[in-house]
């Protein structure tokens, strides 16, 4: 089958790597930056280590620092807005997703007149080259460094959307698996696990392309390897968190082409409508996916259960494979210890009103964009996602 890979921008990887990032900008020919992050990247005193080696390259830089989770638009406006009113030359985004989204849309409109929405779309939408962007992830999870565009929360639709194409792209990505060492358990978990729904998604994927699965199963096995490491002792395991920070970089590679599927696209509504975190979101209903999916994805299922700690043979059937797989996610959600359905507050009857129609209509948008083709393995009914989340509410 004929696919596309897009070979993403270049990532600057190591301990200690966020150190450069005054002296990239210095080969980029900034001289004044837009600096975007949140308010606990500051409070946590990170943003202040990337701020400083900036500085330190001679570098002015200007604060934005109200970036909001699930970034809407009128936040990703006010940052791009106050870019535009200082005359900056560069973005720098520091943090987890929403952090780098909201600098990917904050580029964007350096060159491309507000407002937001017009550049709302995966496809057909055309917007003007801009200033350089440097990405810096705090967390090791939504692979926001190197994937071509950003997620953003339409707030009139109440549904999240994209941002794509050259006006937001990712000149530099910089991972520092340092940047993630103070990050709590629960933000660890949930940020992971998304990491983890990247490669796992994207590897059962319908459009899953030779390239993305190699990257997806490489991003898949260093989670069986470190997220419960990473969780229990995160401050102190550095390999844990590099090989998470790996993780996650090789999960927003594995996306390209191949895209994510159903816990993304439940995930996803659980996030707009419940502000559920992105993450927790995806990773809710991994188990009943994984075990959903196994009749037509058998073989690659079979390498995500080992991944996670299943034994199985080569010759086990399907049925047997799918609850392997179920069994190990599970297992791992309850080891790192992620928020189920009830704990999330989260009522069933308002899931099952909301849910099942958005992911449908979701998809149908995708058949439509893609020529007739979309992500999940298997064709997706109302019936099937009310099914997924019923069981996520009562076995998660
Ligand atoms: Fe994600």
């Amino acid at each position: 089958m004929e696919s596309i890979f897009n070979s993403p921008n270049p990532i600057l990887f190591g301990v200690g790597a966020a150190a450069r990032a005054g002296s990239e900008l210095q080969k980029l020919g900034c001289k004044k930056v837009l600096a975007v992050f949140d308010k606990g990247v500051e409070q946590a005193g990170v943003a202040e280590k990337v701020l400083s080696a900036i500085r330190e390259a001679g570098i002015g830089v200007v604060i934005y620092n109200n970036v909001q989770a699930d970034p809407p638009a009128w936040s990703v406006e006010e940052a791009g807005a106050l870019g535009v009113k200082e005359g900056v030359d560069g973005v720098v985004g520091i943090g987890g997703g929403s952090s780098l989204d909201t600098a990917k849309g904050a580029k964007l409109l350096q060159t491309n007149p507000p407002p937001l929405r017009q550049y709302f779309g995966r496809t057909g939408v055309v917007t003007k080259p801009s200033v350089p962007l440097i990405v810096i992830p705090t967390t090791a999870g939504t692979g926001s460094e190197c994937t071509p565009g950003g997620t953003i929360t339409d707030t009139e639709k109440n549904i999240k959307t994209n941002i794509s194409g050259v006006g937001c792209a990712v000149t530099l990505g910089i991972v520092d698996p340092e940047l993630s060492a103070g990050l709590p358990k629960s933000v660890t978990a949930s940020t992971g696990l998304d990491a983890l729904c990247h490669c796992v998604e994207s590897y059962t994927s319908a459009m899953a392309n030779s390239i993305s699965s190699v990257l997806g199963r490489e991003g898949i096995r260093l989670v069986g390897q470190y997220l419960v490491r990473a969780c229990n002792n995160g401050a102190a395991d550095m390999e844990a968190r590099a090989g998470m920070a790996k993780a996650a970089t090789l999960g927003g590679m594995a996306m390209s082409g191949a895209f994510c599927h159903l816990c993304h696209d439940i995930g996803r509504s659980l996030g707009a409508k419940f502000h559920v975190p992105h993450g927790n979101g995806c990773a809710v209903t991994l188990p009943q996916v994984l075990q959903i999916i196994a009749p037509v994805k058998t073989e690659e299922v079979r390498y995500i259960a080992r991944c996670l700690g299943a034994e199985l043979s080569d010759d086990a059937p399907a049925a047997a494979v799918g609850k392997a797989a179920y069994d190990a996610a599970h297992r791992l959600l309850k080891d790192t210890g992620l928020k189920n359905m009830k704990e999330l507050g989260l009522n069933r009857e308002e899931l099952l009103a909301a849910v099942p129609d958005e992911v449908v209509m979701q998809i149908e948008m995708e058949i439509k964009a893609f020529g007739g083709i979309a992500p999940p393995p298997l064709p997706v009914t109302r019936e099937l996602v009310a099914e997924i989340i019923n069981r996520a509410y009562d076995e998660n």
